[in-house]
C-alpha cells in the first residue's frame, strides 16, 4: 500500500477510535465514505491516475474503504450495546424504594354538604331535581308572586342577563318548573347555586348555594313542614338541635316563617356567633301561596284540591358555623390548605 493511502487509512482508524457514540461515528463516516468524503473523493480520481497504477490504486483504495466500513460498523454495535446498558440501568425499577402517594382530588366541601343533604331528604321520600341558572324574569319573580315593583327585582339586587333574563336569586324558580312539569303528589329538593348583587365581605358573596324543597299534595299541612325541618335538623346537626318558627314575609308563600334552630356553638346559651340570642336563622319556609300554586291550572288541575309547603335553605352560613369557618371566600379561593382540611 502507497505512503498516503496507508496513511489515510491509518487517520480514519484513529477517527473511528476516539469517536464517542452513533453521532460521532456517523460524523467519521460521512467525512471519509461520505458523496464528498476523503476515500470516496480519492477513489473519483483513480480515473486521472496512470493508467499503469490504476489498477493497483482502485484495488487499495476499496480495501481501505472496506477497513473503515468494517471499523465502523464495530464501533457502532458497541455504541448501540453500551447505550442499551445505560438506560436500562436508568429505567431500572428499585423494588424496595418506599411507595409515592399519589394526589387525590376530593369534592368540594360545600358539594359534600349538598350531596348530604340530599341524602338526609332522599330518606325522607324526596327526589332531587334541577333548574337552570340562567333563569326567566317569569320563573324566578312572576310566577313566584312577587310584584312587578318588588325592590329584589331591581338591578342593585339581581344581575340581569337582558331584560326578561336572569341569574337566579334563589332556587325557588324550581318549584315552578317542577309544577309546570310534573303532577302532585311533587315532594322534592332542588340544590344549586343562586346569584346576588351583594358587595364581596367575610359574610356575603354574589355566588352561594341554596336547597330548595317542595312538597305539593292534597292535605299537606304546616305540621308537615315543622316535621319534615325538623327531623333534617336533627339529622344534619344533631338530636339536640330545638328549632323556633318565626312569621315572616315571602311573596310565594302564606304563612310564611324564619327557621332558626338553637345555636350549635353554645347550645342556645348565647355567644359571639348568635350575638347572644342562643339563635340562629338557617331558612325561609311556608305554606305555598295560592297565587302560586295557581300553575297546577296548566296542567288542568285544581289548584284548589291542593295544599304546600317550600322552604329555601342558605348552605355557607350553616357550614361556617359547623365548621368554625370565618370568612365567605375561603370556599371560592380554592385555596387547598382550605379545602383539604374540610373534606372527609
Ligand atoms: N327563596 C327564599 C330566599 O331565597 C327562601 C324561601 C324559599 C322562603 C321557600 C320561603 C319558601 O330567601
Amino acid at each position: 500500500m502507497s505512503g498516503p493511502t496507508a496513511d489515510l487509512l491509518a487517520e480514519a482508524l484513529a477517527a473511528v477510535r476516539d469517536a464517542e457514540g452513533e453521532d460521532a461515528l456517523d460524523a467519521v463516516r460521512v467525512r471519509y465514505l461520505g458523496r464528498r468524503g476523503r476515500v470516496t473523493e480519492r477513489l473519483r480520481a483513480v480515473s486521472q491516475a496512470d493508467p499503469a497504477e490504476r489498477p493497483q490504486l482502485g484495488a487499495e483504495l476499496n480495501d481501505v474503504r472496506r477497513a473503515i466500513e468494517a471499523a465502523l460498523d464495530d464501533a457502532l454495535s458497541r455504541a448501540r450495546a453500551s447505550s442499551r446498558e445505560e438506560s436500562r440501568a436508568s429505567e431500572a425499577i428499585d423494588v424496595t424504594l418506599p411507595g409515592r402517594r399519589p394526589f387525590r382530588g376530593a369534592l368540594h366541601p360545600i358539594g359534600r354538604m349538598m350531596d348530604e343533604v340530599a341524602e338526609i331528604f332522599l330518606g325522607l321520600g324526596f327526589e332531587v331535581r334541577e333548574g337552570p341558572e340562567v333563569e326567566t324574569e317569569y320563573h324566578n319573580f312572576d310566577a313566584l308572586n312577587t310584584p312587578p315593583d318588588h325592590p329584589a327585582r331591581q338591578g342593585q339586587d339581581t344581575f340581569y342577563i337582558r331584560p326578561g333574563v336572569l341569574l337566579r336569586t334563589h332556587t325557588s324558580p324550581v318549584q315552578i318548573r317542577t309544577m309546570e312539569s310534573e303532577d302532585p303528589p311533587i315532594r322534592i329538593i332542588a340544590p344549586g347555586r343562586v346569584y346576588r348583587r351583594d358587595a364581596l365581605d367575610a359574610t356575603h358573596s354574589a355566588v352561594f348555594h341554596q336547597v330548595e324543597g317542595l312538597y305539593v299534595d292534597r292535605g299537606v299541612t304546616m305540621g308537615d313542614l315543622k316535621g319534615t325541618l325538623t327531623a333534617f335538623v336533627k339529622r344534619f346537626f344533631g338530636s339536640k338541635h330545638r328549632l323556633r318558627f318565626r312569621p315572616s314575609y315571602f311573596p310565594f308563600v302564606e304563612p310564611g316563617a324564619e327557621v332558626d334552630m338553637s345555636c350549635m356553638l353554645c347550645d342556645g346559651k348565647g355567644c359571639r356567633v348568635c350575638k347572644g340570642s342562643g339563635w340562629i336563622e338557617i331558612l325561609g319556609a311556608g305554606m305555598v301561596h295560592p297565587r302560586v300554586l295557581k300553575i297546577l291550572e296548566k296542567r288542568g288541575l285544581d289548584p284548589s284540591e291542593y295544599t304546600g309547603f317550600a322552604f329555601g335553605m342558605g348552605l355557607e352560613r350553616p357550614f361556617m358555623i359547623r365548621y368554625g369557618v370565618d370568612d365567605i371566600r375561603h370556599f371560592f379561593e380554592n385555596d387547598l390548605r382550605f379545602l383539604a382540611n374540610l373534606s372527609g
